[in-house]
């Protein structure tokens, strides 16, 4: 399990610029990146291919993709060290997925919670890339021939076809993949919906009171917590019947590195509002640094520039030599 000074995990993630990135992805992913970032060889992306499975006004798409980029760097995931970059600039990702959607069985990829979920809501535009979403990021992962994938819970599905289809290859053709882990933290794999919190934080929720988004100012932080939806028992303890207050007591650990007993404790007798200002304090305190540096790099375009170019660049050179192997695997005529 050590790492050797030879041999580091390699560690790779993305996140799709589909909006402004929620304390969600914050706790669910980015935390952990930052975390792994200092140990490993790490490979973050913004997944902007992705975010075209719904339509997008162009400019939008090429802000939200900058922005997230940004995001990325405010993380400080030490772009000299690690490489940081975007799904697009590098052409490898949809050659690679091309290729491994002719190893992915129908069946396989319609069994997708996801594909299910945003059929439901995108009625109208079910389109082919919709449907083959996870074949893209297995590619993204293959790619790179990733050990770690530091995700959330809901995308530990897509994560389980990128095994299938590395283990399926690796059988047909020899070892060429590595076969990637998912990597879920204890606490923060799964942020709800601060107003249904029977379903997962999402930054495409319409309804913007269900989550907090990293852009968010304090006093509009601390409105959305105290809006959050709990229960009538106002006692503030974790338990299956009680998902908003469970849900709030997840961010207050996420914030403060206290556990539920802990917190439990720390609210014995008090009701949901001094619980919610505690929460909202926290919150604010936990985002504030990342917001403003954020702000300051988003203002230096050549910054962000060179860093992406580079990114890419790096990105490009380890994905080059996967895809010529594929091909050569599966007998492209090369000359
Ligand atoms: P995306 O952009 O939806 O989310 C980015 C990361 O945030 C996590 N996340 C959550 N964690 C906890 N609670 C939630 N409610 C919550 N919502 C989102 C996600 O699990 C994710 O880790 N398909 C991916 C992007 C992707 C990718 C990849 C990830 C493309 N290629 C390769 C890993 C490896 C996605 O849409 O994430």
């Amino acid at each position: 399990m050590e790492n050797t000074a030879e041999k580091k995990n390699v560690v790779l993630s993305f996140v799709q610029s589909s909006g402004t990135p929620t304390i969600a992805n914050y706790f669910g992913a980015f935390k952990n990146w930052h975390g792994m970032a200092v140990e490993n060889d790490c490979i973050f992306g913004v997944a902007d291919l992705h975010a075209i499975t719904v339509r997008n006004t162009p400019a939008d798409l090429r802000r939200r993709s900058q922005e997230m980029y940004a995001w990325l760097l405010a993380l400080g995931l030490e772009p000299e060290k690690n490489i940081v970059f975007l799904q697009s600039h590098v052409p490898e990702h949809s050659q690679l997925a091309w290729i491994l959607n002719c190893y992915t069985q129908f069946g396989e990829a319609s069994r997708m919670t996801q594909f299910k979920d945003k059929s439901r809501q995108h009625a109208d535009n079910v389109n082919v890339g919709l449907f083959t979403y996870p074949i893209l990021m297995a590619a993204d992962i293959l790619l790179y021939q990733a050990d770690q994938v530091p995700v959330g819970e809901d995308q530990k599905q897509h994560l389980e076809i990128a095994r299938d289809i590395a283990e399926r290859f690796n059988g047909i053709y020899g070892e060429t993949f590595r076969v990637p882990a998912p990597y879920i933290g204890k606490k923060g794999g799964r942020i709800l919906s601060l107003q249904e919190p029977e379903k997962k934080m999402s930054k495409s929720d319409p309804n913007v009171k269900a989550f907090v988004s990293l852009t968010d100012a304090d006093d509009v932080i601390v409105k959305k917590i105290k809006s959050a939806v709990t229960d009538s028992e106002a006692c503030v303890r974790y338990a299956e019947t009680k998902p908003g207050v469970n849900n709030l007591m997840t961010i207050y650990s996420c914030c403060t590195g206290k556990d539920f007993d802990a917190i439990e404790a720390e609210f014995a007798g008090k009701g949901y509002g001094d619980f919610k200002a505690a929460v909202a304090e926290a919150l604010v305190e936990e985002l504030r640094p990342v917001r403003s540096e954020f702000e300051r790099i988003l203002k230096d375009k050549a910054y962000i520039e060179q860093c992406a170019r580079t990114g890419a660049e790096r990105a490009e050179a380890i994905a080059r030599r996967t895809v010529r192997k594929v091909m050569k695997k599966v007998g492209f005529y090369q000359v």
